[in-house]
């Protein structure tokens, strides 16, 4: 094991970062003293605009509202590919490498502009139009970022669902946004198993009658089923079109994507995100965060289905005229070797992963890791839930051999970019801390009355001024956005995270204060699971919670009551946790299952999921007070049949 303690910026990172300590310090107090002046300065320095805004900014956070570059026009698309043409058209802006080791392929900047522009005059002919929104269900490969930015040429609206979504999710998805096309693949392939992503489109478009047009890219091969008005084949309707489409100009607030996530209640909400300050802000975190310099490959192993994958993997690099490596994979297949073996052959630079793919390679050993030579690595990250300092010390002495900085970086789904990191060559590591906001980026630390705290202390983590990239309404339901973000304080936005401020400044996140789960860097909601399993027939009511997990970051415990005349078996928890999958999706299925005759309420029937939580968790102990519950007998019962035992 490696000692756990504070590392310097090191000299390695400092000789070639973008910024150092003061240009840290300087930026970001003029982000926050002159935000105009800072905002249309990296306005003017990232993107390419077609018509300059004629306002900044403007906000009013107590009614979830944010607009920036006011009247500003520019195409996201033209900023990712078009501009890049002249001085990088021959460099890869992809490198895709497969499921398989023998499998890959380079895509220059000027092949995804023909393929973007060609996918685009295809939804085009489709009848797609600006403002339309398209699904997205796909596996990692190339065409998926083509898809996404074919849309966003032609200013149609992607709504990416991430391909271990079941079919049932799918089409709740599809519906709450209206989307009137899907692109998707014949089948996925991961890890060695294929992934029957076009069949599970065909069983939720049972129930989405305005779905005019699904385009299928050929992955496999495989067999599917075909319906001739409706389905079109990728490779074939992309041959027939013209190889260039002229951009269509949209406005700074024009929507770009929607991408649902999980709250602490209800059904997903629809993440809508606007144009320009979206694409500024993964842009300018890409660079800054990233440290990216010309030339460098880059890899984020996220999927394109979640937040990470579409401004870390897609928009951030691609606007800064990088090469994105898209990786097909999964980091164990065929061997717990893989990511070093795609780092070495082709030499990636920066590398950026989730914590729970570093616990998981941690448990195979240093084996797989020290027979590959990860010369070409610089800068490493971590995103998605907090890491522990075990880990982070071992990423950083085994993988990065102590020459990388490490990147921990703090953000959501709906802040579109990273918001709390450190920045290479400017800021001193703590194993396990995020530490410092970016620039433009107020944090602070509520109490649950809502006083600010000050000082070292621990709160819930608000943020207290607009930034150009953060949500901009759930959609079709502003209310919810408002309810959801804003009303928990008044004027700031709630993260729904806990963390602590040391003496330093620095921030550690804690985890959600609310029922939202992190399993192995899924956001889940236990609401989500919740209504799967009471929508079974044995099933009369379910308590979901989580438990700490040594690879998952957190696993999901459910307590389950019976219906009436059922008897409980063995069987019927596998049938559940089945259904669960089904849907949901198998990321979802709860790890333990547990029965009981009642679930613990309070008087007003309220269920107590403190005390769910630490009967799962089994840490009895600390129980607390069980003298408001309705039946405190239930309690008892609980405990006795917990299945999660230490
Ligand atoms: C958690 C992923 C600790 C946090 C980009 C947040 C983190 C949720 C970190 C958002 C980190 C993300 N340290 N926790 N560096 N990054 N989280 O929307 O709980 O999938 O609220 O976005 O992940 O998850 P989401």
């Amino acid at each position: 094991m490696y000692k756990i303690e504070n590392h310097k910026v090191t000299d390695a990172a400092r000789s070639r970062t973008h910024i150092d300590e003061a240009g840290y310090e300087r930026l970001y107090r003029q982000s926050i003293d002159e935000p105009d002046t800072f905002w249309s300065d990296q306005a003017k320095r990232f993107l390419t605009w077609d018509q300059p805004w004629s306002k900044v900014h403007e906000s009013d956070l107590s009614q979830g509202q944010a607009a920036w570059f006011i009247d500003g026009k520019l195409n996201v698309s033209v900023n990712c590919i078009d501009r890049h043409l002249e001085t990088r058209g021959d460099q890869a802006a992809i490198i895709w490498e497969g499921d398989e080791p023998d499998q890959d392929k380079h895509i220059t900047y000027r092949e995804l502009h023909e393929q973007v522009c060609r996918l685009a005059n295809v939804l085009k002919e489709r009848g797609v139009k600006k403002g339309d929104r398209v699904c997205l269900y796909m596996p990692m490969i190339p065409e998926a970022a083509y898809a996404m930015l074919a849309c966003a040429r032609i200013g149609a609206v992607h709504s990416v669902v991430f391909g271990g979504f079941s079919p049932d999710a799918l089409r709740d998805r599809i519906n709450d946004a209206d989307c009137q096309a899907v692109i998707t693949a014949d089948e996925g392939v991961r890890g060695g198993k294929r992934v029957p992503l076009k069949q599970n489109v065909e069983k939720a478009l049972q129930e989405c009658p305005n779905v005019h047009t699904v385009v299928t890219v050929q992955r496999t091969g495989g067999d599917i089923a075909w319906d001739s008005q409706r389905d079109v084949w990728y490779h074939e309707a992309c041959a027939k079109v013209d190889a260039d489409c002229p951009p269509e100009p949209m406005d700074s607030e024009d929507p770009l994507f929607i991408l649902y996530t999980s709250g602490s209640t209800g059904k997903p909400k629809g993440v809508l995100h606007t144009t320009a300050g979206y694409l500024l802000g993964s842009a300018m975190t890409h660079h800054y965060v990233f440290d990216y310099q010309d030339g460098e490959v880059y890899w984020c192993t996220a999927d394109v289905g979640w937040i990470t994958g579409h401004s870390y993997i897609v928009y951030g690099p691609l606007c800064n005229g990088a090469t994105t490596l898209i990786f097909e994979g999964v980091p164990t297949y065929p061997d717990a070797s893989r990511c070093w073996q795609v780092v070495d052959k082709h030499k990636v630079n920066i590398f950026y992963t989730a914590p729970t793919a570093i616990r998981a390679l941690m448990a195979q050993g240093n084996d797989p890791v020290t027979s590959t030579s990860r010369a070409s690595l610089r800068l490493l990250g971590t995103v998605g839930e907090p890491i522990n300092p075990e880990a982070w010390e071992w990423y950083y002495h085994v993988i990065g051999e102590t020459r990388c900085p490490i990147v921990d970086t703090w953000w959501q789904t709906e802040t579109g970019a990273i918001m709390i990191t450190p920045l290479p060559g400017a800021t001193d590591l703590k194993p396990g801390s995020a530490t410092r906001p970016f620039f433009g980026v107020e944090p602070a630390l509520y109490d649950p009355e809502g006083n600010e705290l000050e000082g070292a202390t621990s709160g819930n983590l608000v943020i207290k001024r607009s930034w150009p990239s953060q949500i901009r309404t759930v959609y079709g339901d502003h209310q919810r956005l408002i309810d959801t973000y804003f009303s928990t304080y008044k004027g700031v936005y709630f993260t729904g995270d806990g963390a602590r401020r040391d003496e330093d400044g620095y921030y550690w996140i804690t985890g959600r204060v609310d029922d939202v789960l992190n399993v192995s860097g899924h956001r889940i909601g236990t609401a989500e699971v919740e209504s799967a399993l009471v929508l079974h027939d044995a099933v009369a009511e379910a308590a979901v919670v989580g438990c700490p997990h040594d690879i998952k970051g957190q696993c999901i415990y459910a307590f389950v009551m019976p219906m009436r005349g059922v008897t409980p078996s063995d069987d019927l928890i596998k049938e559940l946790k089945a259904f669960v999958a089904e849907q949901v999706g198998s990321f979802a299925k709860p790890d333990f299952i547990q029965w009981t005759p009642g679930l613990p309420k309070t008087r007003s029937g309220k269920i107590m999921r403190r005390i769910l939580r630490k009967i799962a968790c089994d840490e009895l102990d600390s129980l607390g007070d069980t003298s408001t519950l309705a039946d405190p007998a239930v309690v008892e019962e609980l405990i006795a049949n917990r299945q999660n035992r230490g």
